[in-house]
């Protein structure tokens, strides 16, 4: 008896620890702005107000972004309550008012803190008050917070998002909660019942270099995303200067491939046609926005060539290809191939690649593990091998088996249907760049 009355108060006592996260937000990435990448602390009551504007003006909102988030820098101290203040001079309003304003439109209202006693420049951090930041983040409207891991010195990561994440709870208004600790403690492997997304790397910055390296960070990630619990390898860059229109394509279409969250981090005032045309490529947005909420996953690294592979609802599918590389390629693409493969959880099922044609493919000749390439027995990929070593002893799902015939081609940049005069078909590739296409049921 005594042993099941201290057992009920454990369990009390871990569900009481349990965050309850409002479930029903971020069904899929969630897409917005936030000032950080292009603005930093120059932040204020104008910038957000035009931020706002311009979501409207330039199509952003008719194409799916809905937040608008405030980085850090609004505020400045605490008053004597331990209330948190914003800065007077660049907010004259207050954060109510700039909230109504940003709700007028039709849009949504994100704010940032940290779970440290400091912000990441320095600004009052939320540790110790984060049912009272809660409660006035409700108070002004707020719909998103983003929570920095800055100031936090020994901290447990787990416990301190968790105590926040019961305390949005508690002050009642639902707010998508976004977890911003650099994947310090792999918060993909915790953080799903706390928030709804969470970085998994540091911060990202405007080149290539960054822009890739986090990329191939999320590789081993899949199996933590889905509706609700995103991995978010940071906002995007896209239209700040940093890389090539190329290298932006790519940039966007790999965090869309990810089902990232879309939060644009440029100047919405001052973008241009190309910036535009990557931002709002609807089609590019919807193979993020898939409502089946699967990550891509990496079907062949030959490192400077990649086919990753994203299952969409309706036993639909979208594959990237991927020259990393500084050098203009030529790859032969069976698309034969890519019809049949499928992905589940973190593997694939159909078959796999064909033996190549003599000589293999111009520009990768006889490269294993590419359509057209040859996969050495007993290798990843190779007939009668798991089809990723990660997998092996993994219960397959059941899978409908289609094939190239179910589907008509999309190629999602060029917006247009592919005419195959053959299965497999050259590919020009510039350095850095992708293909991405889209398999539609018929
Ligand atoms: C950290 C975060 C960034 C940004 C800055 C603001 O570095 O990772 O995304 O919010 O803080 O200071």
């Amino acid at each position: 008896m005594k042993k099941l009355f201290t057992l009920l108060i454990a369990m009390l006592f871990t569900f009481s620890m349990e965050a309850q996260k409002f479930e029903e937000l971020a069904k899929t990435p969630p897409m917005g702005w936030n000032s950080w990448n292009k603005f930093h602390c120059d932040v204020s009551e104008a910038l957000i107000m035009q931020a706002a504007d311009a979501m409207i003006s330039s199509g952003m909102k008719d194409a799916g972004y809905e937040y608008i988030v405030i980085d850090d820098c609004w505020q400045v101290s605490r008053d004597e309550n331990g209330e948190i203040v914003c800065d007077a001079e660049r907010f004259p309003h207050g954060m109510k008012y700039v909230a109504d304003y940003v709700h007028s439109k039709g849009l949504k209202f994100g704010i940032y803190s940290s779970a440290g006693t400091v912000t990441c420049q320095r600004r009052p951090g939320g540790f110790g008050h984060e049912y009272q930041d809660a409660r006035t983040y409700a108070k002004y409207g707020v719909d998103y917070l983003k929570y920095d891991w800055c100031g936090s010195t020994t901290q447990d990561a787990k416990s301190s998002y968790t105590n926040m994440s019961n305390a949005l709870r508690t002050a009642g208004r639902p707010i998508v909660f976004s977890i911003c600790e650099w994947g310090s403690n792999k918060p993909w492997e915790w953080a799903g019942p706390v928030g709804h997304l969470w970085r998994t790397t540091g911060d990202i910055s405007d080149s290539w270099n960054s822009m890739i390296d986090i990329f191939e960070k999320q590789k081993d990630l899949a199996r933590y995303s889905g509706p609700g619990k995103w991995n978010d390898p940071d906002m995007l860059e896209v239209g700040n200067g940093g890389m090539t229109t190329e290298e932006y394509k790519t940039h966007f279409s790999l965090w869309c491939m990810l089902s990232s969250p879309l939060m644009a981090g440029n100047d919405l005032n001052n973008m241009t046609p190309e910036t535009k045309s990557i931002l709002l490529n609807k089609e590019m947005i919807a193979i993020d926005q898939d409502s089946l909420g699967r990550q891509a996953t990496c079907y062949r690294d030959n490192g400077d060539y990649q086919i990753w592979v994203k299952t969409l609802s309706n036993n639909e599918k979208a594959v990237c290809l991927l020259n990393k590389s500084d050098e203009r390629k030529s790859v032969l693409v069976d698309f034969d191939l890519l019809a049949k493969i499928r992905t589940f959880g973190r593997g694939f099922g159909g078959p796999m690649p064909a033996a190549p044609p003599a000589g293999g493919a111009p520009g990768m000749p006889g490269a294993p593990g590419i359509p057209g390439g040859q996969a050495a027995p007993g290798a990843p990929g190779a007939p009668g091998a798991p089809a990723n070593p990660a997998q092996a002893g993994q219960a397959r799902p059941r899978f409908v088996q289609l094939t190239l015939n179910d589907y008509r081609i999309r190629d999602i940049w060029e917006h247009k249907d592919l005419t195959l005069k053959e299965t497999s078909m050259y590919v020009d590739m510039p350095p850095h760049s992708v293909k991405v296409y889209r398999f539609i049921k018929k």
